[in-house]
């Protein structure tokens, strides 16, 4: 008999509910060609390709017992303090897996997560702490009901239930360089979960550095939900999602030869592309602050000056990823201290860089 064939049994059987622990520490990621519009459940309208993070990390430990009703049961703790905001959306969440894991409504859970970067610092944490939670769900599933599982399974399975509680958290289940949606001409490529960049990959990108520069650390007047939903208004939005689909055919290119111009030309202007379409959405909004303007100018400046391969992002807010070649840490460090400094908050950046994705802890 094909063991592959077999379908896995999703729920225990009454009397063998499990009580055990796992726990899961996964990085953040910053996208290079960006996701920005979805539809039916969290489908990107183009596809995205993004840098996994080494320092900017979640770390999350799940708890499971039977349940005492009939339906899963939920208590979420950030940094051991009970928190309802987010035990709200790890309801949404359960909600929406809770088809793929029927298993859920079995257990009673205790989640506890804390980030190695600060609440404070602006940065969301929805990527790594969905992919760190969807990593121990698929856990649960794998040491308990499906034991056969293979590893390239197993981390798909995470990658398709994290997509489902943030789009972009597909791509924190692998390090390196991941992909989240159909390219053409790369049939291993899915809507429904992340893929790893397969080799050739040129060496320049495999240390990549990313220095994230707090401008502002106040929570984000509009939410990724909103804006991703404005795009299907927006005017521009077929072209937007077109493009994309162009830009990560050519930034893949880049990457895999090491055309550093070319990859500074693409990242730039998927970055201030996202920004435009919030600014042309309706209604319109802007998350760029004057400090990130300032700071993009400079590192115009700075790279017409020295020569010096550094270039920006941004996500949808106002802080700037300063990425380059590791050679070069130096210098750049020099440039952060000496010229950008006086425009972020508290003089706060965080000294991240590429990294090997998620641990079992
Ligand atoms: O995953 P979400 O819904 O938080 O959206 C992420 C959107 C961007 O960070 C702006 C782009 C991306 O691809 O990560």
């Amino acid at each position: 008999m094909n063991l592959q064939t077999i379908e896995p049994v999703l729920s225990f059987k009454n009397s063998q509910v499990p009580t055990g622990v796992v726990g899961w520490e996964s990085p953040s990621n910053i996208a290079l060609v960006k996701y920005w519009g979805k539809r039916d459940v969290q489908i990107p309208c183009n596809p995205s390709i993004s840098f996994t993070l080494s320092k900017s990390v979640s770390r999350t430990k799940v708890s499971y017992r039977p349940a005492e009703s009939g339906n899963y049961e939920i208590e979420f703790y950030l940094d051991g303090v009970r928190t309802e905001k987010f035990e709200e959306k790890i309801h949404t969440f359960f909600r929406t897996i809770r088809p793929l894991c029927p298993f859920i409504d079995q257990l009673r859970f205790r989640i506890d997560s804390s980030n190695t970067f600060p609440h404070s610092a602006g940065i969301a944490s929805s990527a790594s702490g969905m992919s760190a939670l969807a990593l121990c769900i698929a856990d649960i599933e794998r040491k308990h009901l499906d034991s056969l599982l293979s590893e390239k399974a197993f981390f798909q399975k995470a990658s398709l239930l994290a997509r489902l509680g943030s789009g972009s958290a597909c791509r924190s289940v692998y390090g390196g360089l991941v992909i989240w949606g159909e390219v053409e001409g790369m049939p291993q490529t899915s809507n429904e979960y992340g893929v790893k960049l397969d080799e050739p990959i040129h060496e320049v990108f495999k240390s990549y550095k990313d220095s994230i520069l707090i401008v502002d650390a106040a929570e984000k007047k509009v939410s990724s939900r909103a804006g991703h939903g404005l795009m299907k208004t927006n005017p521009f939005s077929a072209e937007r999602f077109a493009q994309a689909g162009r830009n990560i055919q050519a930034l893949i290119a880049a990457i895999r030869t090491g055309d550093l111009d070319m990859f500074i030309k693409l990242t730039e202007l998927e970055a201030l592309t996202l920004h435009a379409m919030m600014m042309t959405s309706d209604p319109y909004f802007l998350l760029m602050r004057p400090n990130t303007l300032s700071i993009i100018e400079k590192i115009f400046d700075f790279r017409q000056q020295t020569g010096l391969p550094v270039c920006f992002t941004l996500d949808a807010g106002p802080n700037v990823h300063l990425l380059y070649p590791q050679r070069h840490e130096q210098e750049i460090k020099s440039f952060i201290a000496n010229d950008l400094a006086v425009h972020l908050h508290n003089g706060f950046y965080i000294d991240d860089q590429v990294g090997t994705g998620p641990n079992e802890i």
